[in-house]
């Protein structure tokens, strides 16, 4: 309907991240995601509903216009590939750096290597256009065990604080992208619902910019 906003989100830290944004926007959820196991939330606005979805599914829904907007991690979209969404909007939250990393001097040397990861395209267009070529291992989480029972020399994933490196004696080696959340938009709701959805990413948009100064 051109009059309903359906915003995707995933639980966690983008939703935990994305309220005070929200609330910025005059938006307000009914239920926390956290405790609720309802998948469609309602919120103080009649006409705008989130829905709770994986965070690499996020892309997915706002592309196919499951939902008008959504917010994805940096990672998610270059691993989805950028082009069936517009991505309007740094949120500048979830901030962490997409990274190698491994045992010291786990990457030295000529050998090929072999790389686990969960970012199996943003891996292979790294060592691409670095001209190496690498085996990759596709993992759906805990990366940082590879290296540590032989599964690999070095994985590709997401580095904050490093502490999760650390506690497993392994360290970021090379930086392949920083990486924050954006919003995102279907193609054919920014020309189907334009009012809406422009009022919704220029509130967004005054929302990062009070957000970050109020963090600065
Ligand atoms: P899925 O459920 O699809 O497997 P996930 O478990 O990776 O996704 P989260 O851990 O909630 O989902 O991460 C969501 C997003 O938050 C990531 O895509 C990334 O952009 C960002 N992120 C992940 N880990 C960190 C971190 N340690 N610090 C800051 N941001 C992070
Ligand atoms: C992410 C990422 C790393 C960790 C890095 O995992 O996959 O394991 O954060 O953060 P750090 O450098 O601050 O330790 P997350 O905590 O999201 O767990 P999950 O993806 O395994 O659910």
């Amino acid at each position: 309907m051109s009059d309903t906003l359906t915003i995707a989100l995933s639980k966690g830290r983008i939703f935990k991240d994305t309220v005070p944004l929200l609330a910025h926007a005059g938006i307000v959820a009914a239920e926390n995601p956290e405790t609720s196991r309802k998948l469609i939330l309602d919120t103080n606005l009649a006409h705008v509903k989130l829905i709770i979805v994986r965070a690499s599914d996020v892309p997915t829904y706002v592309e196919y216009g499951a939902a008008d907007v959504g917010v994805a991690g940096k990672d998610v979209l270059m691993e989805h590939g950028g082009d069936g969404v517009y991505e309007p909007l740094d949120l500048c939250i979830a901030r962490c750096r997409l990274m190698v990393a491994g045992k010291p001097g786990a990457v030295a040397g000529n050998r090929r290597l072999r790389i686990a990861t969960k970012y199996i395209n943003s891996t292979r267009r790294y060592y691409a256009d670095k001209g190496e070529q690498v085996e990759i291992v596709k993992l759906y989480g805990s990366m940082e065990l590879a290296p540590l029972v032989g599964l690999a020399d070095a994985i590709v994933d997401l580095v904050d604080t490093g502490n999760t490196l650390r506690a497993n004696g392994l360290m970021p080696l090379e930086h392949i992208a920083d990486i924050s959340s954006r919003l995102i938009v279907n193609k054919a709701a920014l020309k189907i619902k334009s009012a809406l959805v422009k009022a919704f990413i220029g509130q967004m948009t005054h929302a990062v910019e009070r957000h970050t100064a109020a963090t600065l």
